[in-house]
């Protein structure tokens, strides 16, 4: 492995224990990142922090420049990728507050720029992405929360909704017909761009609320913070416990 990146979303601002060495404004082809890459060690290991909605979380999930953080990511010499983002949950059983490890994503986004292959080809090209998810960053994720006594949601397929509004109750009834267990809206063209890239990349999911119409009435962000809170504390002790056991993938 050739050092750590922790992309954190709503609710993960930055890493607690954290030892910062430095922060760098990365310059790419693609435009600006959401905000610096913040260096440090965690847990012993070398990593880097990136908040993918910028610093005081100011750019919404459509308007994060995907390309120019993957890139920069890769461009300081970056190889895995663990990337936090917030879910709502359509199953039943994943409780606001818990985490899942997606195995599987559906992309209902649109309008995004969702691939570096687009300028200046010798030839189309067209990545695999059957399995979105790294497994071997997955089966470290997942051994890690048995180690450390935390309870995930080993599999779930990730609906990627292009936000920002919430989404109706027969938006999530028809996420749930296709196979959905969370849904959230910075998944992609995150995940697909990590892989053009060649990042092992894996998600953390944070449920921090049941989606529309899966609840009792209206989602309400008081309640959406108070669970991501509880959940994004969990998140960070699967990084710390995860950090040491991650092999090259
Ligand atoms: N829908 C989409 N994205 C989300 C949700 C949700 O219910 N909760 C947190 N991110």
């Amino acid at each position: 492995m050739n050092g750590l990146a922790i992309i954190g979303g709503t609710g993960l601002a930055e890493l607690d224990g954290l030892q910062l060495t430095r922060k760098e404004m990365a310059r790419t082809p693609y435009g600006e990142p959401s905000g610096p890459l913040t260096h440090g060690r965690f847990c012993g290991r070398k990593v880097v922090f990136f908040a993918r909605h910028g610093p005081g979380h100011k750019i919404p999930p459509h308007k994060v420049n995907y390309r120019a953080n993957m890139w920069a990511i890769r461009q300081a010499g970056f190889s895995h990728v663990i990337a936090v983002a917030a879910v709502g949950a359509i199953s039943a059983d994943l409780a606001p507050g818990s985490l899942v490890i997606p195995h599987q994503v559906i992309d209902y986004t649109y309008g995004r720029k969702n691939t570096f292959f687009e300028n200046d080809l010798d030839e189309v090209r067209h990545i695999d992405f059957t399995e979105p998810y790294c497994a071997e960053l997955r089966d470290s994720l997942c051994a890690a929360a048995d180690t450390a006594g935390l309870t995930v949601a080993r599999r779930g397929v990730y609906a990627a909704t292009q936000g920002p509004r919430l989404e109706t109750a027969a938006e999530i009834d028809r996420l749930a017909r296709d196979g959905c267990a969370v849904v959230g809206m910075t998944g992609m063209p995150e995940a697909a761009l990590a892989r053009e890239l060649e990042l092992c990349y894996a998600a953390i999911n944070v449920v921090a609320n049941k989606a529309a119409g899966r609840g009792d009435g209206a989602i309400h962000s008081e309640d959406l913070r108070r669970n991501l809170e509880v959940g994004m504390a969990q998140a960070g002790a699967l990084i710390s416990a995860a950090i040491g056991r991650m092999a090259d993938c």
